[in-house]
């Protein structure tokens, strides 16, 4: 039997910059970041919350939703890039903050966005060999995106995460993992050297990096499920691609329907593109317009986005996902879709957590954003209606040096 994902939350920021904000305080016509990155607003964190904060916000919707018991869940993984301590796994603080017993094995996992696809994976083939006792499984995805102020990269920042329940018998996606295509190789597009705070892109390489491991994950995939060059599209129903900004996913897609249609004129691959676009891709963006990029929770956040505008048309059909992570390391994979998922999609709240958030100016994003860790300030009016069902855990700051959460 093959375990599966039997619910997912995500935990938004409740404060967001607009687009058109940045791009006046930058001097950049905001076209550039509505139409050439295809991005609307990006999230902001406030300094009160980070990687466990989120990371806990998620998950612990999971456990009351499905009146868990926390002594239940045998596998808690954190995939983070946004890690909190070289050694102290955020995954730790957050089986404190969620009560999580001490029969669970708890890590954290790096391997830049394609972390999250690496904790899933790992996830459900753990639970699918322990199948007799029903274990439960949580993955949790959290970051930060953030990126030097000024940068190229600003204006992909975003911040947020999603939990995943993985149980043996999963009632919102099954997959099998052994069709999944990889693709890793050593190369430096983006990476974070030890002690900066921001990350090092080498933007336009990233993009190439990304699109040379779709094509050599989808060639794995293809060989894996049988599926012949030329006919993935038609064995799909919708895909959703690691997303830094929303037009990546534009230009993965217009990628794989080059490679799937070698040899077609350009106007057919044009025609092709147009028309598959808009019905399997457009339905998983909304997130990431919204939100930006959130690294290994991206392609997640994605299929929160689809299961949220598309509903109960998505019930018996397959997924394509794409996840990529810089480095890099990405996989290919398909699920499928369980039929009486109304209450599931009822449930996430996406759009409800995006209605509910406060604009921020452009100086109190630098003020936001200029903080550092040890200047955490906490202040009880500042979180008078921060708090709701999707947001229960803060950080506090400091005691000597342990992090503190309420
Ligand atoms: C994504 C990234 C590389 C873009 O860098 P950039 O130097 O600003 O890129 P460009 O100047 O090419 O502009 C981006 C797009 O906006 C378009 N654009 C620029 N000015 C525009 C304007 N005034 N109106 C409309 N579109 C405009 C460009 O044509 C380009 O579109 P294209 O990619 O379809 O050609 C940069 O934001 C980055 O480094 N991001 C972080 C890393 C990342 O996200 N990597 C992705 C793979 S993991």
């Amino acid at each position: 039997m093959l375990a599966g994902v039997s619910d997912i939350a995500i935990h938004i920021p409740k404060y967001y910059l607009p687009h058109e904000e940045l791009a006046k305080a930058r001097g950049v016509p905001k076209e550039k970041f509505h139409t050439g990155l295809g991005n609307r607003n990006m999230a902001i964190i406030p300094n009160w919350e980070d990687a466990v904060t989120m990371g806990a916000n998620a998950a612990v919707q999971l456990l009351e939703r499905n009146n868990i018991n926390p002594d239940e869940v045998r596998q808690l993984v954190v995939s983070t890039e946004s890690g909190v301590d070289h050694s102290k796994p955020v995954a730790s603080f957050v089986q404190g903050l969620l009560n999580i017993g001490t029969r669970c094995r708890v890590y954290e996992i790096k391997h830049a966005c394609y972390g999250g696809t690496a904790g899933l994976i790992d996830s459900i083939e753990w639970i699918s060999r322990h199948n007799n006792s029903e274990p439960k499984g949580i993955v949790i995805m959290t970051d930060i995106a953030k990126y030097g102020f000024g940068t190229l990269g600003e204006p992909t920042q975003g911040a947020g995460a999603l939990a995943l329940l993985v149980e043996a018998k999963p009632r919102l996606f099954s997959l099998d993992t052994m069709l999944n295509g990889i693709y890793s190789k050593d190369v430096h597009d983006f990476w974070r050297p030890t002690g900066h705070r921001v990350p090092i892109v080498d933007g336009k390489y990233s993009i190439n990096c990304y699109l040379t491991a779709l094509e050599g994950a989808v060639s794995h995939f293809r060989e894996n499920s049988g599926i012949k060059e030329g006919e993935l599209l038609d064995n799909l129903d919708y895909l959703i691609y690691h997303m830094p900004f929303t037009n990546m996913a534009r230009k993965a897609h217009r990628h794989l329907v080059e490679i799937e249609n070698k040899g077609a004129l350009p106007e057919r691959i044009e025609e092709i593109f147009e028309e598959s676009f808009e019905r399997m891709v457009v339905p998983s963006l909304r997130g990431v317009q919204e939100v930006g990029n959130i690294y290994t929770g991206s392609v997640y956040m994605g299929l929160a986005s689809l299961l949220e505008s598309e509903r109960e048309k998505v019930e018996k059909k397959k997924v394509g996902l794409f996840s990529y992570g810089s480095g890099c390391g990405a996989e290919f994979f398909q699920c499928e879709i369980k039929s009486g998922i109304s209450s599931i999609v009822d449930a996430i709240g996406m759009n409800e957590q995006l209605e509910n958030r406060k604009k921020l100016t452009f100086e109190q994003y630098v003020q936001f954003y200029s903080k550092s860790d040890q200047e955490i300030l906490y202040h009880p009016e500042e979180l008078t209606g921060y708090k709701d069902k999707f947001t229960r855990f803060v950080f506090t700051g400091f005691q000597g040096h342990k992090r503190q959460y309420a």
